[in-house]
């Protein structure tokens, strides 16, 4: 087994020493409570209604409430005593109100009263929360988790979520019990579908997908974005002693599809038309972006930090519009099977193991090259804007 040194030849963010050995992911840059200065999915929007929601993300706890479409959120914590604004209630227009003396707050975090004060009160004007630029797209809450000016949403996010036109989505989402930098690492990871996936339904009926593969990495040079390739590979192997993986099964007769187009990428109406360099790409903040070679769907599963042990996972599940029969048809199929074999049990065998990681010291190997070169990608291109 070749052993890959984390670390070696990486600029910022390098940690040494005992951090290092404990913390792997500190040694290549990846902060524990996630990437700043991007906008990330928070909640469906549906979760948020008349009263103020309280949520996590990236370690910190807000506040969000909404007038109308318009969404807001603010740092929780009122300044006045510490009563957590979630607790309160949206009594005037656009605004949140503190629980406990009724210090109320617009969406900028500007005080705009303080109830138990009276009209005349001084407090407006001089108390402020933190506010961060929300906003509601594609039945999903958004916040930039950021400071200073917010880039814009369209410009943040991949273009089949902008694209409203073009692309509709329907989203989902799990909490998983583990580090961000853990899930994320099991989107580079090429080697674990054939052995954690194997009875995915997906699956069921196709052929293992080839394993040993060699691996490469692809910067996708856009500063944002990199994928893996993957190339040869074997179907099936004999263990000395042991036995043969797969174990043969009568229920795998047809031909695999999906990844069986590997080698012709490039002719795919995915490259043509959109410009997608692998089939799969992992993109900061933390999400992969799944691509089908036809392109008229694309999966992105996009990663919000909780906090130090909990993750949210979004499945944004992008249909290109192509008719009304067509739409009817694709949400009839994301609800009755895609919805709960992909998003549900696909998932969940990741999840399972995800949620089991110990993180320490690690043995890389030959199957790591993935992740490896996803911790280098964030290590360099974190916060930083396309060359
Ligand atoms: S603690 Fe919020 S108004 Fe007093
Ligand atoms: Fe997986």
């Amino acid at each position: 087994m070749d052993e890959i040194t984390p670390g070696a030849g990486l600029g910022n963010g390098v940690a040494t020493g005992r951090q290092a050995a404990t913390d792997p992911f500190a040694a290549f840059g990846l902060p524990v409570l996630g990437l700043r200065d991007y906008w990330y999915p928070v909640l469906a929007a549906w979760k948020l209604r008349g009263k103020p929601k309280k949520v996590m993300a990236l370690g910190e706890e807000l506040v969000l409430f909404r007038d109308g479409q318009n969404v807001y959120a603010l740092d929780n914590r009122c300044p006045h005593r510490g009563a957590r604004l979630s607790l309160g209630k949206c009594q005037f227009k656009a605004t949140v109100s503190c629980p406990y003396h009724g210090w109320t707050f617009n969406g900028a975090g500007e005080c705009v009263a303080a109830i138990m004060e009276g009209p005349e009160s001084k407090i407006p004007g001089r108390a402020k929360v933190k506010s961060y630029a929300a906003t509601q797209r594609n039945g999903l809450i958004w916040i930039y988790l950021g400071d200073g000016t917010p880039p814009a949403f369209e410009d943040d996010v991949p273009n089949l979520i902008a694209d409203r036109s073009t692309f509709f989505t329907i989203s989902a989402w799990t909490d998983y019990a583990c580090n961000w930098r853990v899930l994320a690492d099991n989107w580079t990871n090429e080697h674990h579908g054939p052995y954690v996936h194997g009875n995915a339904p997906e699956l069921f009926f196709q052929p293992v997908p080839p394993f040993n593969l060699t691996l490469s990495v692809v910067d996708h040079g856009n500063g944002r974005s990199m994928g893996v390739r993957g190339e040869g590979g074997i179907n099936s192997a004999e263990f000395p002693g042991l036995g043969s993986f797969p174990p043969s099964k009568w229920h795998r007769f047809m031909k695999p599809h999906g990844r069986g187009v590997r080698g012709n990428w490039h002719e795919t109406p995915a490259y043509k038309e959109h410009g997608v360099q692998t089939p799969t790409q992992s993109r900061l903040p933390g999400m992969v972006i799944v691509a089908r070679p036809h392109a008229e769907y694309f999966l992105i599963q996009w990663l919000l930090p909780i906090d130090a042990n909990n993750t949210r996972l979004f499945n944004i599940n992008c249909f290109k519009r192509m008719g009304l029969w067509r739409e009817i048809k694709d949400r009839v199929h994301y609800a009755l099977y895609r919805g709960w074999a992909h998003d549900w049990i696909f998932s969940g065998q990741d999840k399972k193991v995800v949620e089991s990681v110990i993180i320490g010291p690690e043995m890389l190997s030959r199957t790591d090259v993935g992740l490896i070169g996803w911790r280098r990608f964030v290590g360099r291109h974190a916060h930083k804007d396309a060359p």
